[in-house]
């Protein structure tokens, strides 16, 4: 297994180039269960998590070829098989988004339940109910998820989400996209990967309104076109990035970078006392000496701020001046990085799911250990501002979501590189 060294204490300077998003491009790639025809999909992170999507969809008899540059092309002329095995499912929670698409194409599935991260329970209730409610019969045994359409296949309904669930929300507009009729989401979530997936499926074919808003509605088509389509920039990359120029000091551009993606982080990151704007086709940051803020921060749905940004942002507030307060209020067990940062010399303090960030002068390095893909990018960040050398262990959470992070950072001039980590004796 590999792990990142990191000599810390340098500034970053100069340029990184944003990918596409993580979250949309999953979530898009499933949308190639929806055609007979070639998806290309321009702008693909590499990263583990598309390609074990990737081997997923091939399973499932889509032809799945990456094509030079960051293109990714998706060709479903027929489903094979429309049986997802524990094995390629459990991995990551984005694969379970597979069920609603092979349901509205083949009339039924059989989909295990997904695992991912180790933050929280996160149950799929919620997708099930959406898919009942286009008329799907659903059964649940031995861990698995058996979906049947009605006989004409599945029909647009009301789906009322009593919570704005990003997974549900896109999972219900993909089967939506080609169940008969109109499909209404209400309390829809607003993230801009649902916003990509609309655009997606606009071009497809089938007809998306209210993207970005609480409510969307779906029309469906009877058959859906291939296209192709460019993937959002990553909104979680930029943080993640910006975060860690703050926290180390220096002045990076992030091309590629959507400012107003982010706009609760630039507003937390300007309280800081750091310096963020927008320039062309990307976000500059700025930090040059002072040492930055506490502020608080609680973690809402989009367009509050992310979750998934929570940890790296606690990072940066270990070295701030005074308290940072920060909540998180959607996901519970999300703070695994704290006890990590602590052994960095961060003072922290975790009640629930409120931790009391008191900024201390300096960091020290240590060896530490990733636990989950947002928790291991925020040691790496405490890594680039500490004194010394940080050992990051366990980087595969790394590789799920963070391409040529090493390349990307010591770009800019960071110590970091990957070792294979020596066996135990
Ligand atoms: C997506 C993102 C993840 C991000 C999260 C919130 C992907 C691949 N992952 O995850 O990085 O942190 O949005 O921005 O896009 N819930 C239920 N029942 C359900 C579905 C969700 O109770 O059926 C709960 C979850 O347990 C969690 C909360 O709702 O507490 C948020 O989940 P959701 O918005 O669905 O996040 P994901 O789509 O899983």
């Amino acid at each position: 297994m590999d792990r990142i060294v990191i000599q810390g204490g340098t500034r970053l300077d100069g340029r990184i180039a944003i990918s596409g998003a993580k979250n949309s491009a999953l979530k898009l790639m499933a949308a190639s269960l929806l055609t007979d025809e070639p998806l290309i999909l321009t702008n693909m992170p590499r990263l583990a998590d598309s390609r074990f999507m990737g081997h997923l969809l091939a399973r499932l008899g889509v032809r799945v070829e990456e094509g030079p540059g960051a293109q990714m092309q998706l060709h479903a002329a027929e489903i094979s098989d429309t049986f997802a095995p524990y094995d390629l499912v459990r991995k990551m929670r984005a694969t379970f988004n597979v069920l609603g698409p092979l349901v509205a194409r083949e009339g039924q599935a059989r989909v295990s339940l997904p695992g991912g991260c180790a933050i929280g329970a996160r149950p799929v209730d919620l997708h099930l109910k959406a898919l009942e409610t286009l008329g799907a019969e659903i059964t649940l045994t031995e861990g698995y998820v058996e979906a049947r359409a009605p006989k004409g296949g599945l029909v647009g309904g009301e789906v009322d989400l009593p919570f704005a669930s990003v997974g549900a929300t896109e999972h219900t507009m993909l089967a939506a996209a080609l169940a008969r009729g109109e499909t209404v989401i209400e309390n829809a979530a607003r993230e801009p990967e649902i916003g990509d997936l609309a655009a997606c499926l606009t071009a497809m074919g089938a007809e998306v309104e209210g993207a970005g808003t609480s409510t969307i509605r779906i029309q469906g088509r009877e058959k859906l076109d291939g296209i192709t389509h460019a993937v959002v920039g990553d909104r979680i990359e930029t943080a993640t990035y910006a975060l860690a120029v703050a926290a180390a000091g220096g002045e990076v551009t992030l091309d590629g970078a959507v400012w107003a993606h982010n706009k609760a982080l630039w507003n937390a990151m300007g309280e800081a006392g750091v310096t963020v704007k927008p320039v062309e086709n990307g976000v500059r940051i700025e930090r040059n000496g002072a040492r930055v803020k506490g502020v608080d921060i609680e973690t809402q749905p989009y367009p509050g701020f992310p979750t998934d940004a929570q940890a790296q942002f606690m990072a940066l507030m270990s070295l701030g001046e005074g308290t940072s307060v920060i909540r998180e209020t959607i996901f519970e067990n999300r703070f695994m990085h704290a006890p990590e940062l602590i052994r960095l010399g961060a003072d922290i303090t975790v009640h629930g799911n409120e931790a009391v960030v008191r900024g201390v002068e300096r960091l020290k390095g240590a060896p530490v250990m990733a636990t989950d893909l947002r928790a291991s990018v925020s040691l790496v960040i405490a890594g680039l501002a500490a004194e010394g050398e940080t050992v990051v262990n366990r980087v595969y959470h790394l590789d799920r979501g963070f391409e040529r992070l090493e390349a990307k950072l010591s770009g800019c001039g960071a110590r970091i590189e990957r070792q294979a980590e020596p066996a135990e004796s």
